[in-house]
């Protein structure tokens, strides 16, 4: 497994893989890896000859007073990770490497990233965008892996490859959870030992709202009801949104049906958690 840090490295690479060709799986993180990245590197590994992870904490997706400054780090434990589940090369660039003093062009989507956490993170979807378009551009992949996690990112990125008709397929991957099902994620990290335990609520509240779905609750409303309330029982719990919207469009919806997207947002302390189901 290679690590290079240059987009010319990546690019001549990637020339000389097609020239042979391989097809290339690509796995887009901001490191400080986990079991939720490695089953996308996984997958990646299953369904490609090549695998090519990045890691890059994308400074254009955080607001002014988000944890850019603090996102956690640890290149060599990512390194063994990627290098033990048989991803070929990670891309590390550095921030001025994407994006030089004279970086001017940044793609906005509308529809899909006015709610839930395009309401509550402005520009965030913007920045996704443009440095998800920019490493497809540098990685040229024939698939790229996304986890439901970040179930709006996803839909985002499924559409601005539609839009923009790019010849990536997007596969969406399923959550992947602790044993007391807190969705892992590189932030868990900020949790302390009490905020650990209080943190449960997150997924216990998803876990209830699929059996109030499943036990025939179509009241968009009343579900999120239910949910909020189930939150409120923690103390340390602050909820930022509770929402059930169309699968595909991200708007609020007042009837469940099939595909129906129901994702919160809830603060544990400083700390912002996210965690959604699809009704089936
Ligand atoms: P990051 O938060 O590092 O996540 C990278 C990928 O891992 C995303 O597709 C995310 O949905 C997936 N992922 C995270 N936790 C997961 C879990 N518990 N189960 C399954 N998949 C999980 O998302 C980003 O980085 C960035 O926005 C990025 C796409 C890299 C653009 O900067």
């Amino acid at each position: 497994m290679q690590v290079v840090s240059t987009i010319k490295e990546v690019k001549d690479l990637v020339k000389q893989w097609k020239s042979e060709g391989q097809t290339i799986g690509f796995v887009p993180t901001m490191g400080y890896l986990h079991e939720g990245h490695g089953s996308l590197i996984t997958s990646a590994r299953q369904d490609n000859s090549k695998v090519v992870v990045s890691i890059f904490v994308n400074p254009k997706q955080f607001g002014p007073t988000e944890d850019f400054d603090s996102y956690p780090h640890d290149l060599e434990k990512d390194r063994r990770i990627c290098e033990n589940l048989g991803a070929d090369l990670i891309f590390h660039p550095a921030p001025e490497e994407m994006y030089p003093k004279d970086f001017y062009t940044h793609v906005h989507m509308s529809v899909l990233t006015e709610e839930l956490c395009g309401s509550s993170r402005p520009g965030h979807f913007n920045g996704v965008c443009t440095v998800v378009n920019k490493l497809f551009h540098i990685v040229q992949p024939d698939h790229a892996y996304f986890g439901q996690k970040d179930a709006q990112q996803l839909a985002v990125i499924k559409q601005m490859v539609k839009d923009l008709s790019m010849d990536v397929k997007v596969v969406g991957c399923p959550i992947v959870r602790e044993e007391d099902g807190l969705a892992k994620s590189s932030r868990n990290t900020y949790l302390s030992a009490e905020e650990r335990k209080a943190a449960k609520i997150v997924s216990e509240t998803i876990r209830m709202g699929e059996n109030i779905v499943k036990a025939g609750e179509t009241d968009a409303k009343k579900l999120v009801a239910a949910m909020e309330a189930t939150i409120e029982t923690e103390p340390l719990a602050q909820i930022e949104y509770v929402k059930a919207v169309d699968g595909l469009t991200m708007k609020p919806i007042t009837k469940i049906k099939s595909q129906t997207l129901v994702a919160i947002a809830v603060f544990i302390g400083k700390t912002r958690l996210i965690d959604n189901f699809i009704v089936e």
